[in-house]
């Protein structure tokens, strides 16, 4: 369905005026694919879809659900992984306490195998995990930490690759059981976190275009990938702030891989080991 750029502007007023969310500064290329694919799957018009929303507060949360993507997997893009544990992590592991902050968590496979990994390097117990997103479905998701096997069967590859495997020697193998942190259950099809994983996480709502720190404290990592990707250059440079301003000295920022800091922050972070690190 084709989107024009009145339509966007019609859909991100008329949520802006009826609700405290604010799709201002998203990236139109990826507004206008989301919205297209809401329009065809309802069997709408733009006209149709904002009145619906006029009409219904909880189909306005419903679309916004759909307008932002939800995409995510345990130890997603494994080389960031492996660089987290042999060259950043290793740099806090000396602190009395590790404070980290996931915005944009989505169903919560990034802040566990965050822990898996913390776990295996005995830094578990003394770090602390913030984890945020816009979205309060996905947190119950992530609070409860079941997943689908059938849809999820690259976790178990990327655990193999992380956690049982070294970058530096192929020939290490590391004796790690996935029972040590999730089951594997085939017949009921899920995939389940361990009591371990599921109580250490603070999980809060957050929308990074208008709240402050949510927890009030600063962190040593933010690990924030695959949502400014969504963002436009104002907005990115917003959230940047906002992490900067919320990172210890020598903190760390880790983006997506295809996220990279352009503009007037780009001199206040140093890049090493495909993170950022405030100078
Ligand atoms: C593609 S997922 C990324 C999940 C995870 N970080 C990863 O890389 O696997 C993007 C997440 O960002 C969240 N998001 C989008 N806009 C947001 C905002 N303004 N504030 C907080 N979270 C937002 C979405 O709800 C979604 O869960």
């Amino acid at each position: 369905m084709e989107i024009g750029s009145q339509d966007i502007q019609a859909f991100i007023n008329t949520v802006k005026s009826l609700s405290d969310y604010d799709f201002t500064d998203y990236s139109d290329k990826s507004l206008k694919r989301r919205l297209s694919k809401i329009l065809l799957d309802g069997n709408l018009t733009t006209g149709s879809l904002l009145e619906k929303i006029k009409e219904d507060k909880a189909f306005l949360e419903k679309i916004v659900k759909d307008i932002t993507v939800n995409t995510t997997e345990l130890f997603r893009d494994p080389a960031i992984w492996h660089s987290l544990r042999y060259d950043i992590l290793p740099l806090y592991q000396n602190q009395p306490c590790i404070n980290i902050w996931h915005p944009g968590c989505s169903t919560g496979q990034e802040v566990f195998s965050m822990m898996i990994l913390l776990n295996e390097m005995g830094l578990l117990q003394k770090s602390r995990i913030f984890a945020t997103d816009i979205n309060g479905d996905v947190l119950d998701v992530a609070r409860e930490g079941v997943y689908k096997y059938r849809f999820n069967k690259s976790y178990l590859g990327n655990f193999d690759t992380v956690i049982r495997g070294n970058p530096h020697d192929s020939n290490t193998c590391f004796d790690v059981p996935y029972s040590k942190y999730f089951h594997v259950d085939k017949t009921r099809d899920n995939i389940r976190m361990k009591k371990l994983l599921l109580e250490k996480p603070v999980y809060k709502k957050h929308d990074l275009v208008r709240d402050p720190n949510p927890f009030g404290q600063m962190y040593d990592l933010i690990i924030c990938r695959n949502v400014i990707i969504y963002f436009n250059y104002e907005l990115q440079n917003k959230v940047f702030k906002l992490f900067l301003d919320n990172l210890t000295r020598g903190g760390c920022l880790v983006l997506g891989v295809h996220e990279t800091i352009l503009g007037p922050f780009a001199t206040r972070f140093e890049k090493k080991y495909q993170a950022y690190f405030k100078k």
